[in-house]
């Protein structure tokens, strides 16, 4: 049978029907009992075999593909090559969380001049949009990378394209040494993410499946919620700084010599941030939750 997008979204539809029509099914005899959950189980792992297949059919671009890259094929054809291209995404921000580290540090210890925060910022500029561009493609090809995470990116292209276009004077001063402080933590954060995210990865890879966890992938989800426990204080920490940050922009605009745009942008497009971040970060942690007592529940 050749498969479409449009026939698989069909068979997962039927798939799902069937489902809820074995629920319904009532049986007495241990062996038609049996028999009964072994189908329900196999109908249950349908849908990712289906979401796995749909990611290796060719896709058109959307629409920011398109502008960007035009009508090239993005498709990677094999999970080695899927495997391969989000790894090498993962080591790609490792390597420029490292540059940044170096560059807010410089600027904020040992050099303070307004042209070469500005390189600082064109940097952040830079690395963002890339990330937009690879994790469009990380999409194309059935990464379930959730839609704010991509919106984080565009937004925090904004803020840093804002952040370039700030003057020289007292208030970017003002606000300068907390914002390169914020950068520093961020980049930090951004390692022990890069150490959550690689370690998932590989761990999955070793399992052999990507998003279907079942009971072989105890193990996995045990080392997940020691990684994530360890982690989300830190993230949690980063999301109240943005807040802070917004707030003390607040505050700045407030003040009578406050003529500069940017410091209500910047302002509002922090809280975006914190709000967008903290929010789903919360969402990722209840759904994770609720899956974990969902398995516990069906053995
Ligand atoms: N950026 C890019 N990709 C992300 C991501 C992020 N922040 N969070 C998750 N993903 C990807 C995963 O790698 C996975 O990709 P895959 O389908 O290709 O394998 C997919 O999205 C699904 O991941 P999920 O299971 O939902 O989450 P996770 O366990 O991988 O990560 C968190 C959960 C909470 C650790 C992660 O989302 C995170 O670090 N969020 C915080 C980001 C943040 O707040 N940054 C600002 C810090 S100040």
């Amino acid at each position: 049978m050749l498969f479409t997008p449009t026939s698989l979204k069909e068979c997962l539809q039927e798939w799902e029907d069937l489902e809820k029509d074995y629920q319904q099914v009532q049986a007495t005899n241990p062996e038609d009992l049996n028999a009964i959950e072994e189908i329900q189980g196999f109908i249950k792992e349908r849908p990712s075999v289906f979401f796995e297949m749909e990611s290796f059919l060719p896709k058109k671009n959307g629409l920011y593909l398109s502008l960007v890259l035009g009508n090239v094929n993005v498709t990677l054809l094999n999970k080695h090559a899927k495997f391969a291209y989000k790894d090498e995404y993962e080591k790609f921000k490792l390597c420029l969380t490292v540059l940044l580290l170096l560059s807010s540090f410089t600027c904020r210890f040992v050099v303070s001049y307004r042209a070469v925060d500005a390189m600082f910022n064109f940097l952040l500029v830079w690395y963002y949009c890339t990330l937009t561009i690879r994790e469009s493609i990380l999409i194309n090809n059935g990464s379930r990378i959730k839609g704010w995470w991509v919106a984080h990116h565009y937004v925090s292209t904004f803020l840093s394209g804002v952040m370039l276009t700030w003057p020289e004077g007292k208030l970017y001063q003002m606000f300068r040494n907390q914002f390169l402080t914020y950068s520093i933590y961020q980049s930090f954060v951004q390692f022990l993410q890069y150490y959550y995210q690689s370690g998932c990865l590989y761990r999955l890879r070793a399992l052999g499946e990507r998003h279907n966890m079942d009971l072989t992938v105890e193990g996995f989800q045990s080392w997940m919620w020691r990684g994530l426990t360890f982690l989300l204080p830190f993230l949690f920490f980063g999301h109240f700084w943005q807040l802070y940050n917004g707030l003390t922009l607040f505050e700045m605009a407030q003040l009578p010599e406050c003529k500069e745009w940017q410091v209500l942008m910047c302002g509002s497009t922090f809280l975006v941030l914190f709000m967008g971040n903290f929010f789903t970060t919360l969402g990722v942690v209840y759904q994770k939750y609720k899956n974990n007592q969902g398995k516990a529940k069906s053995l």
